[in-house]
């Protein structure tokens, strides 16, 4: 995990009319409801994260700048687009100039049929100064890329699928460069760089960390991603047990890290896909205030890619 200054706050708790039941919610048995009240409390509360985001060649005029980031929503059932819509007010509430949302955002066709349009509406209720852009990720492959696109680009956002588009902020210029999902045999960053030049200060999203693997010559300024759910189960000092599911290295499971010249941060995400279960690992909103890399406190470079010894599991 890098040095800089990293804090957690809770989400703030929901006006009670803002709190929306799930329909026909069945109590588990009485011995079970303490147990039941400790799961729910690990897929429900949702941590907003205060990050300070080194970026190379950030403007000093920009400097302070703040973005928020949402991932990996998996908007399957009734809970996940609650939870959803009130990440959407906390937001809101942040003020951002940007909100970044890095894919995976339901789980497959079936959902993604079922909530598409409350999927659009809870978005399009994102309100920064200077816009939403999107990716996609691999579920919004298997899904329908077509589809999840269109209902993003109808909330508001901009979707960058091996694409990059500049932004003024300030007076001065950002590229926020949006590279498809790796696991779908989609990215291509040297198309997603087209047109930037050497000194563009450049947000990159890829929804895989696995991506900076192959990004890290186009110099980005800073990469964020999700995909791996925070590694779903995290024991302290340890970090994740599940091993399988990059090959950048482990550290890039969750949080900030610095990768040779440039850092990663990876959300831990909103949603679960097939077991629903986080441990320790509680889903995320991420909220960056967005600060000049200092070039000069240079690390060792990347670690080297590890091999892949058994065939992930799709996160
Ligand atoms: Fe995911």
């Amino acid at each position: 995990m890098a040095t800089a200054n990293l804090q957690t706050i809770e989400a703030a708790a929901e006006p009670r009319r803002q709190r929306r039941q799930p329909a026909r919610v069945r109590k588990p048995p009485i011995a079970l409801r303490p147990l039941h009240r400790m799961w729910r409390r690990t897929i429900d509360g949702v941590e907003l994260v205060r990050v300070d985001l080194p970026v190379r060649r950030l403007s000093a005029a920009l400097d302070g700048i703040v973005a928020c980031q949402i991932s990996d929503l998996h908007v399957d059932r009734e809970e996940d687009l609650i939870r959803l819509q009130n990440a959407v007010r906390t937001i809101n509430r942040e003020a951002p100039d940007f909100v970044f949302l890095t894919g995976d955002y339901f789980s497959g066709p079936d959902t993604m049929r079922r909530y598409l349009g409350e999927f659009e509406r809870a978005l399009a209720g994102l309100a920064p100064k200077a816009g939403v852009f999107a990716i996609a990720g691999n579920h919004d492959h298997w899904s329908s890329f077509g589809t999840v696109s269109q209902a993003l680009k109808d909330a508001g956002a901009r979707m960058l699928a091996n694409a990059n588009e500049r932004v003024a902020v300030r007076g001065e210029e950002l590229v926020i460069v949006g590279i498809d999902d790796l696991w779908s045999r989609r990215a291509e960053p040297s198309r997603a760089f087209a047109g930037v030049r050497e000194d563009d200060c450049t947000i990159v999203l890829a929804h895989n960390p696995d991506t900076a693997l192959y990004t890290r010559h186009l110099a980005p300024g800073v990469m964020l991603s999700g995909h791996t759910h925070g590694g779903v189960v995290r024991i302290p000092f340890y970090g994740s047990l599940i091993r399988s599911v990059l090959r950048i290295g482990k550290e890039y499971y969750a949080g900030l890290n610095r990768y040779g010249d440039f850092y990663i941060y990876t959300n831990r995400g909103l949603g679960t896909f097939w077991v629903r279960i986080r441990i320790n690992c509680r889903p995320e909103i991420s909220r960056f205030r967005l600060t000049p890399l200092d070039e000069g406190a240079r690390t060792a470079g990347p670690a080297k890619p590890r091999r892949r010894r058994r065939k992930p599991r799709h996160a």
